[in-house]
């Protein structure tokens, strides 16, 4: 009788002494506002926030509540914000997706989101509405881990970098054009920004001043470095359209991080970055000290018609910009070369998280389809487009709320399974496809897994990279494959010993990707490919994780669609 008392309080003192210790509040007050911004040197309007652009960046420690305040100024749109990484245990609403986890927070009104920063690592937040990532809206959301807990390396300093293309058309005009008839392409990026910083040739600008090469806000990223120091530095990619593939001029490094897990140490001297992923690298400055270096990427997977992302390395006691020419990736179309690179990341030996004693409870397959809707260019998963409804979908679910898919889309089922003998190495046959806003119900504690199946796009001999991400979870990645995926063969090639998690997935042309999560947060997720012209064009589906298991959800991320009478005044 006595014992198990004393246990239970002992464990209430050791849960309220180790909170007391560790866990505290970070808190931001965002505003939310456009801005001008010139960050290629030519001006165009942004998203900021409190004025700066690209926004704040979050540091926090592992176990940390972090608090934004988000307060939306834009006089004509609304707004949500995607903490890209953040598992959301028991706080899906918080998540920040548009119409999936809230209602997008409207012009003058207000939000407050609230969460746990569970895992450390390198991640970082965005816009999840229409495409404001593009214009703009993301910065660095980096996790410490907590004090005594010890990294399985050293490094003497730290730099913190994220990628992403840039256009100067506007987020509205690109999205108008995404949805005309004809399709109206944006084209290939004016500009490569490494930290909000790239340089857009002035010279090739018909007249007047909105492009001024003197600008302060054009200057590149400068990355200071002692030489005989190790660094770490944090790469990742918001990528609106691109592949990237990043060097370091004269310096080779280690990737020992991949999307807050580490990984085995493997030395490189480029590498792949896509849209949604994030490193850690360590180098050392042993180069030849008297001069500086550029740190550089260029496009992948898409013929590259950008000059290279430049930021400069800088020794100390050196100044300027380095006279050497700018680092020249791998061939762009050579995909043979990404996949090795990408099979080469394996959970690190003493951080293996082990996966269930048990084959997959579900699986389902996912074909990758360009596609028509009424003469518009979509992109659909087994033939289903995706589309929002007006009402946030965590919220219709947990309140059974019935919901009219908008625009008379099915919100039927979409299936597990693509029809047997699909040719993935044509063109569809029959390009036209529906759209929905249905969603995969999921049951609890069941091993999932999700095989991406790439194929041609309505050209032929064309099939695109996309960088698959899913919210609430991370997944182990099984493997990598070329063809047809065939279960009773390739089940066989697959890395079930130290799979490494992440969050994001590159699927290759033509190839498969298999990836494996257990469901053990309850929640409303979405699974999207991470180009944010594809997910705009439908490229995603919805996981309804554990319906029957969600927490209540806060009446303020309601207040739209059938959810209009659930907001308390
Ligand atoms: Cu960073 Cu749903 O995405
Ligand atoms: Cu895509």
């Amino acid at each position: 009788m006595r014992k198990p008392q004393l246990l239970v309080a002992a464990l209430v003192l050791l849960a309220a002494t180790s909170s007391l210790v560790y866990a505290k509040v970070v808190e931001y007050e965002w505003v939310v506002d456009y801005a001008w911004a010139a960050p290629d040197c030519v001006e165009k309007q942004v998203i900021s926030i409190n004025g700066e652009f690209p926004g704040p960046n979050i540091r926090s420690v592992a176990g940390d509540t972090v608090r934004v305040h988000v307060i939306n100024r834009m006089p004509t749109e609304a707004v949500v914000i995607h903490w890209h990484g953040m598992l959301q245990t028991g706080t899906p609403w918080e998540d920040g997706a548009a119409y999936v986890s809230q209602c997008p927070i409207d012009p003058e009104d207000e939000y407050t989101y609230d969460f746990v920063t569970e895992n450390a690592g390198t991640y970082f937040w965005h816009g999840h509405y229409g495409m404001q990532r593009a214009a703009g809206f993301y910065g660095q959301l980096i996790v410490d881990p907590p004090e005594n807990f010890t990294e399985p390396f050293k490094y003497d300093g730290e730099h913190s970098i994220v990628l992403n293309d840039w256009w100067h058309a506007s987020m509205i005009d690109q999205q108008l054009g995404l949805f005309s008839v004809p399709f109206r392409w944006v084209g290939e990026p004016q500009s490569l920004l490494i930290e909000g910083r790239g340089r857009y040739n002035c010279s090739l600008m018909a007249g007047g001043s909105a492009c001024n090469a003197t600008r302060e806000s054009c200057k590149l990223h400068v990355m200071p470095v002692e030489a005989g120091k190790t660094y770490r530095l944090r790469i990742a990619s918001v990528a609106s359209l691109g592949s990237f593939n990043f060097i370091l001029e004269g310096h080779n490094f280690t990737v020992v991080e991949a999307d807050g897990h580490y990984v085995e140490p493997v030395t490189m001297s480029d590498i792949d970055v896509y849209s949604g992923e994030s490193y850690s690298v360590l180098f050392t400055a042993n180069a030849d000290c008297s001069r500086n270096y550029w740190a550089g990427f260029n496009v992948r997977g898409r013929d590259p018609k950008t000059l290279t992302g430049l930021a400069v390395l800088q020794y100390v006691n050196t100044s300027g910009e380095p006279s050497t020419p700018a680092p020249v990736s791998p061939r762009w179309n050579d995909y043979a070369y990404s996949v090795a690179k990408a099979r080469q990341y394996l959970a690190r030996k003493e951080f293996i998280v082990p996966l269930p004693q048990r084959g997959p409870d579900r699986q389902i397959f996912l074909l990758n389809t360009q596609n028509r809707v009424n003469g518009r260019l979509k992109w659909a998963l087994n033939n289903v487009s995706f589309v929002p409804t007006a009402t946030p979908a965590l919220a219709a679910l947990k309140y059974n709320i019935t919901v009219e898919a908008h625009g008379g889309h099915s919100s039927a089922t979409p299936p597990d399974y693509f029809q047997e003998g699909y040719d993935i190495m044509k063109p569809p046959p029959y390009p036209e496809t529906v759209q929905g806003s249905g969603v995969y119900e999921l049951k609890g504690d069941q091993v999932v897994d999700i095989i991406l199946q790439n194929a041609c796009s309505l050209t032929a001999n064309v099939s695109e990279v996309h960088p698959w991400h899913l919210h609430g979870h991370d997944f182990w990645i099984l493997g990598y494959g070329d063809g047809v995926f065939n279960a009773s063969k390739d089940y066989a090639s697959l890395n079930y010993y130290n799979p490494p998690l992440r969050n994001t997935a590159p699927l290759f042309p033509f190839g498969w990707t298999v990836l494996r999560f257990v469901t053990d947060n309850p929640g409303v997720w979405p699974f999207h490919c991470h180009i944010e012209s594809h997910f705009h064009m439908g490229m995603g589906v919805i996981f309804a994780e554990s319906v029957d298991k969600l927490p209540d959800v806060p009446t303020d991320t309601m207040g739209c669609g059938a959810t209009k009478f659930y907001r308390s005044p």
